[in-house]
């Protein structure tokens, strides 16, 4: 079985993500995770996130225990992230990573969730069942600003919705894989739910799609 979550930061599809996979028994992964190692090693590299040789040259030396640094979490390297994921020769470096743990989930897993931004349209467009995850801006924004102020982070409102905004932007706005849902993607608004609710939906969807599919 495989699951595609997509939608834009801080809408819950990482928790949701785990959750579907702790409970169809799936392996997991965070595609973010694969551009925030990018970006940081290209920053690490010396060179500027937007220099397409210096992000590929990163790209192609990508190794999976990479995506365990802790400083992938923070804005610097979202930032980067959300710069080296336009350019379309990562993109397509990173495609053959994202597919084949989903052809071959680590674990002898029975499949996998991918989360990130363009999986149902572009990394698995056969994936089994497609969901949307979004929330309003300023919901995001809460979110994003509360766990930051867990983890003992100083934060200010205003400077996270900037940010998120900019992401936005640019996440959907790139000419490569814009943030946008596959046609049939099912579309889980999450401003006014709880993540058990979000949970409950996703797995009456998911049902729906495995038995008529
Ligand atoms: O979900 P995130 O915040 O960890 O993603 C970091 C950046 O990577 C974000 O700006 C969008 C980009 N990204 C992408 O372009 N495609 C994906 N499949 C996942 C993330």
């Amino acid at each position: 079985m495989i699951i595609a979550i997509d939608g834009p930061a801080a809408a819950g599809k990482g928790t949701l993500a785990r959750r579907l996979a702790e409970h169809f028994g799936l392996a997991v992964l965070d595609t973010g995770l694969l551009y925030r190692a990018v970006g940081l090693a290209t920053l690490r590299a010396g060179a500027d996130p937007t220099d397409t040789n210096a992000a590929a040259a990163a790209a192609r030396a990508l190794a999976p225990e990479d995506l365990g640094d802790p400083a992938l979490r923070g804005d610097e390297a979202a930032s980067a992230a959300s710069k080296v994921s336009a350019l379309p020769e990562v993109r397509a470096l990173l495609l053959d990573f994202q597919r084949s743990f989903a052809s071959h989930p680590p674990d002898g897993a029975a499949g996998a969730v991918l989360d990130g931004r363009d999986i149902g349209t572009v990394v698995l467009p056969d994936a089994d069942a497609k969901l949307f995850v979004t929330a309003s801006l300023e919901v995001r924004a809460a979110r994003r600003l509360k766990e930051l102020r867990e983890r003992g982070l100083e934060a200010i409102h205003s400077r996270v919705l900037r940010d998120m905004k900019e992401r936005d932007a640019r996440d959907s706005n790139r000419d490569v894989s814009p943030l946008e849902p596959a046609k049939d993607a099912f579309v889980l608004d999450t401003s006014d739910k709880t993540a058990d609710e979000v949970f409950a939906a996703a797995v009456d969807f998911i049902s729906s799609q495995v038995r008529s599919g």
